[in-house]
């Protein structure tokens, strides 16, 4: 368990749908919080599909898999990054952690605990899904952040990452992000709609009730593609971008959240 007190807020960013967003919003998040003097890691737990330390432009010389597979020490995978954060790399490619094994979810568990003593806050990058290791690296965190598009598509697996999360997990609290929105307001018209359906559907005997909360939207912005092909923080490269300016209201918003639950 990690020690309360000194222990950093542990946020899984989950979607289902993959390609919506989370790399985006975890890298992007942690930017505006390292800038407004928070501790940050962002661990990629894409054990799939890793691209965070492309994003980054970050050539580490050792990943979490190696770790997680008894290799090296903590200290030896966290790499800095720009932006004042740390993060956590995953390796590449390697399809073999599909399901963790058991000595795996040990080591991800005590690495977690050992971060979580020097941190603010530790975001997760997960995998798109709801496979085995996505479920494990969020069972893992405090709170779930979930990234959604507007798409319908996204919607679907949005809800079926909430009802499992609250069927498995007993969440009954989830933070919501509504990436590429094409019209103002439309993020908080897409949380009315699925705060609905999970007021229909997800409820005792079921699961418990499930709460979203609203942390705001992200719009559709070129500055994104941009700063993906420099390989540079949207935050940093393009901070007066429509995109950085929500991602940092969203930390705001997020920041302040933190301050009243712990509380
Ligand atoms: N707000 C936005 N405006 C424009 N393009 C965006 C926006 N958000 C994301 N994208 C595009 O979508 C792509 C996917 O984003 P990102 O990698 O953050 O998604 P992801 O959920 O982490 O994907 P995966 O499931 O593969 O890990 C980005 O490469 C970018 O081109
Ligand atoms: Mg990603």
């Amino acid at each position: 368990m990690i020690e309360a007190g000194f222990s950093a807020r542990v946020v899984a960013v989950v979607s289902g749908k993959g390609g919506v967003g989370k790399t985006l919003v975890a890298a992007n998040l942690a930017g505006a919080l390292a800038r407004a003097a928070y501790r940050v890691l962002v661990l990629d737990a894409d054990l799939g599909l890793a691209n965070l330390d492309i994003i980054l432009n970050l050539s580490p010389k050792r990943t979490l898999d190696e770790f997680l597979a008894g290799e090296g020490a903590l200290d030896n995978v966290i790499v800095p990054a720009p932006g004042g954060f740390s993060v956590l790399p995953a390796g590449s490619g390697l399809s073999d952690h599909a399901r963790l094994p058991e000595e795996a979810r040990t080591r991800l568990a005590g690495a977690l605990a050992e971060i979580g003593r020097r941190y603010d806050f530790v975001l997760i990058d997960a995998g798109a899904g709801i496979a085995d290791v996505v479920l494990y690296a969020a069972s893992l965190a405090d709170e779930i952040l979930l990234v959604t598009t507007p798409e319908p598509t996204a919607l679907a697996d949005a809800y079926a990452t909430m009802k499992v999360l609250s069927m498995q997990q007993h969440r009954g609290a989830l933070d919501l992000v509504v990436n590429q929105v094409r019209r103002a307001g439309e993020g908080r018209v897409i949380a009315g709609q699925l705060q609905q359906v999970a007021d229909r559907f997800l409820k005792p005997p079921v699961c418990r009730r499930v709460a979203l909360r609203y942390l705001g939207e992200v719009p559709v912005d070129a500055a994104v593609g941009r700063s993906i092909r420099r390989r540079a923080l949207l935050v940093e490269s393009s901070p007066d971008s429509g995109a950085a300016r929500a991602l940092t209201d969203i930390a705001t918003a997020f920041g302040r959240t933190r301050a009243r639950s712990a509380a």
